[in-house]
């Protein structure tokens, strides 16, 4: 309680008790995972080793060469920098990230093709807003990102899951989902490379054959294209959109898993008269991103090398994947299968089809360690014996430490 010249103003629990009569939006109760939340909850507790987050390792953030560039556009474009930026973006930096999707994928987006988006978190939501109404639905490649997911279930969709194999989207799957909900598909989401969370990509085969079967029809599909630079056998599939003819596909890519998330720096490529409409949207949200972060960025990939800071990270990556490979090799039960994966973040592993991957998150926790489990990773027809590690974020002793325990706690699990 404070006073305020002898008149007593509200308490703060006084005030928290009216919010609490506040009525929410439905949605909101849609995006609520207790298991998901728990887990990053401890992940915050000492001495914890969590394989639960899916964050790059801030050791690779290029701490100096940003903060030159920032002092670089302060000196030199500091009013712009300073100021709102066009709702589609710094046009030099679309430019720039023209010509890197030509050179690195063959992509050929013109630069009124593309707008920044404040993270590919932005570009998801807003394709939400653009395409969808209450109980229209929305076809999900599964597991999926649950960023995705929260944010298109956000529109009040049904959200539909398609099943996948190694080599990515069951095509029979989806072809029986088209005609089975028809008109009522409004989009497909899709993360084609080292995908999140299971690190497998689809094969050229598969993203043709996808192409083919959607292109009869006029359903817009997302392209998330978070990880698409992150392999360690320097093999970069072509993307979707490199195939699709007709412009149905909606490419998302971010600086957030090869530079750094903070500066939450992004980008949409769609074509003309999608653009024009996303742009409505854009301009609704936020009005633009922030003009000092795309100068910022812009600067580094004129000045710098994005390409050999991209294969420092995705070294570091792969000698910890490795690590944990050899742990799980020799740790854990044959029982308990996983795909190596070819780049990205996250190891993914399948435990026979009656155990509960949350049972082993109660025990794992106990003794300190966290992962996320695999049900979170489904909008619907969720599955709980599998779970997602992250290696990207981890020492190798934490991954030694942390995988052995873990090991053991499976082994001893399975057994039972
Ligand atoms: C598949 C995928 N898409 C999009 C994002 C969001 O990234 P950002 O908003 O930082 O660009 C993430 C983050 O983890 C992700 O895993």
């Amino acid at each position: 309680m404070f006073n305020d010249g002898g008149k007593i103003i509200l308490h703060r629990r006084e005030l928290l008790r009216q919010v609490n009569h506040m009525k929410f939006a439905s949605r909101l109760e849609r995006l609520q995972d207790k298991a998901l939340l728990n887990a990053m909850e401890l992940t915050e507790t000492k001495d914890v080793i969590s394989f639960a987050a899916g964050f790059p390792s801030p050791e690779t953030y290029p701490v100096e060469a940003i903060k030159e560039s920032f002092i670089q556009v302060l000196e030199l474009e500091g009013k712009e920098a300073l100021s709102y930026c066009s709702t589609s973006g710094y046009v030099k930096l679309r430019k720039l990230i023209a010509k890197r999707m030509r050179d690195r994928f063959e992509l050929d987006f013109k630069t009124e093709e593309i707008v920044i988006t404040s993270g590919s978190q932005q570009a998801l939501d807003m394709s939400g807003m653009l395409f969808i109404n209450k109980d229209d639905v929305i076809l999900f490649e599964t597991p999926s990102y649950l960023g995705a997911v929260n944010a298109l279930r956000a529109y009040e969709a049904e959200l539909v899951s398609l099943p996948t194999d190694e080599n990515g989207l069951i095509m029979d799957s989806l072809k029986q989902a088209l005609d089975r909900y028809g008109e009522r598909v409004k989009l497909i989401y899709v993360i084609p490379d080292f995908q999140n969370p299971t690190g497998r990509s689809w094969s050229a085969e598969r993203r043709k054959e996808f192409i083919e079967c959607i292109s009869p029809y006029d359903i817009p599909v997302i392209e998330d294209a978070a990880y698409s630079e992150l392999s360690f056998e320097n093999r970069l599939e072509r993307p979707l959109s490199f195939y699709d003819k007709k412009g149905q596909v909606v490419y998302v890519g971010t600086f957030s898993k090869t530079f750094c998330p903070g500066l939450r720096v992004a980008w949409l490529c769609a074509r003309e008269d999608l653009m024009e409409k996303y742009l409505i949207l854009k301009n609704a949200a936020d009005l633009s991103s922030s003009a000092i972060a795309q100068r910022q960025m812009a600067y580094y990939l004129q000045k710098y090398d994005l390409d050999d800071h991209i294969k420092r990270v995705v070294g570091r990556y792969k000698e910890r994947r490795d690590h944990m490979m050899r742990v799980i090799d020799r740790e854990f039960p044959k029982e308990a299968r996983y795909i190596v994966p070819g780049g990205g973040l996250f190891i993914w592993i399948e435990l026979p089809e009656h155990k509960d991957s949350r049972i082993l998150l109660n025990r794992a926790a106990a003794e300190k360690i966290v992962f996320i489990p695999g049900g979170s990773f489904y909008p619907s027809g969720v599955k709980n014996n599998e779970f997602r590690l992250n290696f990207s974020n981890m020492s190798h002793d934490e991954i030694e430490k942390g995988m052995t325990i873990l090991g053991r706690i499976t082994r001893e699990y399975l057994a039972e």
